[in-house]
């Protein structure tokens, strides 16, 4: 079966090795793909424009637009891109749009259609009931790439709801950034140097938008929402990585020199904690405890045990244990590498497989692997 596809985003971080390893697979190449993908349209913001073509892109013109080669027309909102006949078309959201993604996504599901999502924004700024309306549907709502670039806690939390196997508990390590810093301050470097020389890599352009917890709190709500639970505002409790009077400066070049006072406090309290055996993770604590009533995100920096499955990450690695009533030991998620856009694109193409009927195995094997 052709599986026919529209990327939204397709210009950015994500989009474009998304669109490149679909092309250099061969995804789309129907003599050597049994289930080929057909990509029907590609946009950008909707001032950089969209393209499609009802018999499927060239994938020369599909690189050529991601890579900013080539313009696309302008449009005015992403439900626009929607189109009724096209029932078939799976949607892809890798962009980082808010309100319009929401209302596109709602209009998606409602019209049939099927979408494929790493963007987190839509499934956390909707309500619990919209959340479910979404993602009833598991062929035609996924979304694994919005927690862990896709490395699985969402399917297994999606099939405790199934099995009647309630969450008790799930903690976890949810950012690369929060455990690549305190990993290189064990290492003996500086604060503020390791930010300096993480931004971008491995932070967002502003690390203030790792430092904050807000993207952890996002997918920290997504798990939740997923194992059933419905977090209430007040019952989010969200610490950022250091005190907040340090991250208001948006001003890069004044943000990161702002930091250097936190170099010795951050210093001597890895030094100390060292002597006890304790190493400094940001740790999010999902918790459904009947004694509460109500379940609760908790996510700031803890200090650990060195040997402990948090404390033993290692550089850019997430993991998470989810503690349920037939896991009463802990069913844990990772450790891997934090997302990475290359990741993310090739994990958004597995999750793609799994919206394929009568999906059948490729004869051709994958080349050897280099190294
Ligand atoms: N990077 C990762 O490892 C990772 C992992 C998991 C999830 N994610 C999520 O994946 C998404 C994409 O991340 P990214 O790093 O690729 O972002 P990015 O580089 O900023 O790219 C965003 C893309 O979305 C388009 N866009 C922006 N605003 C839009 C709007 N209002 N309507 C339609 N399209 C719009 C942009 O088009 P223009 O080029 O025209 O601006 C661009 O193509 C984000 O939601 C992010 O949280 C990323």
């Amino acid at each position: 079966m052709t599986q026919k596809v529209f990327v939204l985003g397709a210009t950015g971080n994500v989009g474009r090795p998304l669109v490149r390893q679909m092309v250099e697979n061969s995804d789309c190449d129907a003599a050597r793909h049994p289930n080929p993908t057909q990509i029907d349209g590609l946009a950008a913001s909707p001032i950089n424009g969209r393209i499609y073509c009802e018999d499927g892109i060239r994938p020369r013109v599909a690189l050529d637009f991601s890579e900013r080669r080539m313009p696309g027309l302008r449009y005015d909102r992403l439900t626009d891109l929607l189109r009724p006949s096209w029932k078939e078309t799976t949607y892809i959201d890798v962009t980082n749009a808010k309100e319009e993604a929401l209302e596109f996504h709602m209009r998606v599901i409602k019209d049939g259609h099927s979408i494929v999502a790493a963007n987190k924004l839509p499934l956390t700024i909707c309500t619990f009931e919209e959340f479910n309306k979404l993602t009833n549907d598991y062929r035609r709502y996924r979304f694994s790439c919005s927690v862990m670039a896709g490395a699985g806690a969402i399917p297994f939390l999606r099939d405790c709801q199934d099995l009647n196997d309630p969450i008790i508990k799930i903690q976890g390590c949810l950012s690369g950034t929060l455990t690549y810093i305190p990993n290189q301050m064990e290492n003996g470097m500086k604060f503020s140097d390791i930010v300096r020389e993480a931004r971008g890599r491995y932070t967002e352009p502003h690390p203030a938008d790792d430092l904050d917890g807000g993207d952890v709190r996002r997918k920290s709500l997504i798990l939740a929402r997923t194992g059933g639970l419905d977090v209430r505002k007040e019952d989010m409790r969200v610490t950022p990585f250091i005190p907040q009077e340090y991250l208001g400066e948006r001003d890069i070049e004044k943000f990161l020199p702002s930091l250097k006072p936190l170099d010795p406090v951050f210093e001597e309290q890895t030094r100390e904690m060292a002597k006890q055996g304790k190493v400094l993770r940001y740790i999010t604590t999902i918790t459904n405890d009947p004694v509460v009533g109500r379940p609760q995100i908790v996510a700031g920096p803890e200090f650990v045990d060195k040997t402990s499955p948090f404390g033993a990450l290692e550089g850019t690695k997430n993991m998470i244990i989810i503690w349920t009533r037939d896991h009463s030991e802990g069913y844990p998620v990772g450790p891997v590498y934090g997302a990475g856009n290359e990741r993310t694109a090739s994990n958004i193409r597995r999750d793609l497989l799994g919206n394929i009927s009568g999906r059948k195995a490729r004869a051709e094997k994958p080349p050897a692997a280099n190294g």
